[in-house]
């Protein structure tokens, strides 16, 4: 199916059929997310929606080989992967069992499927025959539901991105046009930063694109003096995410980087996602994104489903 078919039907993906396993959050102690590139980027958006919900037990995201010391007795772990052939994502599995921590697993199979069930663990599985990116809602609806998330929240999200799909289309091409030829360089706010990760990376995948994240209030600590660099500052297009449940200070801190941003000459783009939820918001920025790669790729004359360069690295890993 072409990308932009993909990027049309997101929305699809957020209606998951019955059978999801939850995930008891009570009885843990905390919580670890593990997957890497267009799996682990579920994990990252999941974290920030239970946290902001109250969840009051520490949820760690990882995206290398080793879990961290102190996840052990109590601990829940949760791999996302979905080819399910992941290598560090595969090493965390065996690290978990071999911790003898509970493990749920989300993929369309290989060997995380297989593994999983030898040992008689709960699987999430997802439509084959897609690149994980552009599977990105079939992962994160059924994460949510393991997390407490409710059908009816996931199916609101959907009919809304459902209906807005014309204007992000618009919006998207708008932006697409503004970013060729530029760097994208992504501020966001601690409630934004997972979507405009997101972003950063379908743009790297699908775009080819170099693009940069950097995150308020600490871009305030050490970004911005980049901004002095002449020769340099004018290659970027800025953008600046932002929701409205975001601390007061750092949503204060995003209208100083917009003022000091023109200061300079630049007209950074504002992006705030639309509804009347942190998750509507959230998808919504994400399903934007998306709709920018696609079409940047498009002016660029990419094909957003070609990765040479990741399938290289992986193959040449496999025989290392
Ligand atoms: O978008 C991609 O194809 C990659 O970022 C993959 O998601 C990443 O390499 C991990 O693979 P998987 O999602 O199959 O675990």
């Amino acid at each position: 199916m072409k990308a932009e078919k993909l990027v049309e039907g997101f929305w699809q993906q957020l209606l998951p059929e019955g059978g999801i396993p939850r995930i008891p959050l009570s009885e843990l102690k905390g919580l670890v997310l593990c997957g890497m590139g267009g799996s682990g980027i579920v994990g990252s958006v999941a974290r920030t929606l239970l946290l902001k919900r109250g969840y009051e037990k520490p949820v760690v995201t990882v995206k290398d080989y080793d879990l961290p010391p102190f996840v052990k007795d109590g601990y829940g772990v949760v791999c996302v992967s979905y080819s399910g052939n992941t290598e560090e994502t595969l090493h965390n599995f065996r690290q978990a069992l071999e911790r003898g921590l509970p493990v749920w697993c989300v993929t369309s199979g290989g060997k995380l499927e297989k593994l999983a069930r030898e040992h008689g663990l709960p699987v999430a599985l997802v439509p084959k025959g897609l690149q994980p990116r552009f599977a990105f809602g079939y992962m994160f609806s059924r994460l949510l539901l393991m997390l407490g998330f409710t059908e009816k929240e996931l199916k609101d999200g959907a009919e809304f991105l459902r209906a807005e799909q014309d204007g992000l289309k618009k919006l998207a091409l708008n932006l697409a046009e503004r970013l060729y030829g530029f760097v994208p360089a992504l501020y966001a706010t601690p409630l934004t930063a997972p979507a405009a990760h997101r972003w950063k990376a379908q743009l790297n995948e699908n775009a080819k694109t170099p693009s940069h994240d950097a995150v308020l209030p600490e871009l305030h600590h050490n970004e911005l003096m980049g901004w002095s660099n002449f020769l340099l500052r004018d290659k970027f297009v800025y953008l600046l995410f932002k929701d409205p449940e975001d601390h007061e200070r750092n949503l204060l801190r995003a209208e100083l980087t917009e003022e000091l941003l023109k200061e300079l000459g630049h007209n950074p783009v504002v992006l705030e996602g639309k509804g009347e939820t942190l998750l509507k918001r959230t998808l919504w920025l994400i399903n934007l994104g998306d709709w920018v790669s696609v079409l940047l790729a498009g002016l660029y004359g990419y094909d957003p489903l070609s990765i040479p360069l990741i399938k290289q690295v992986k193959e040449r890993l496999e025989h290392a």
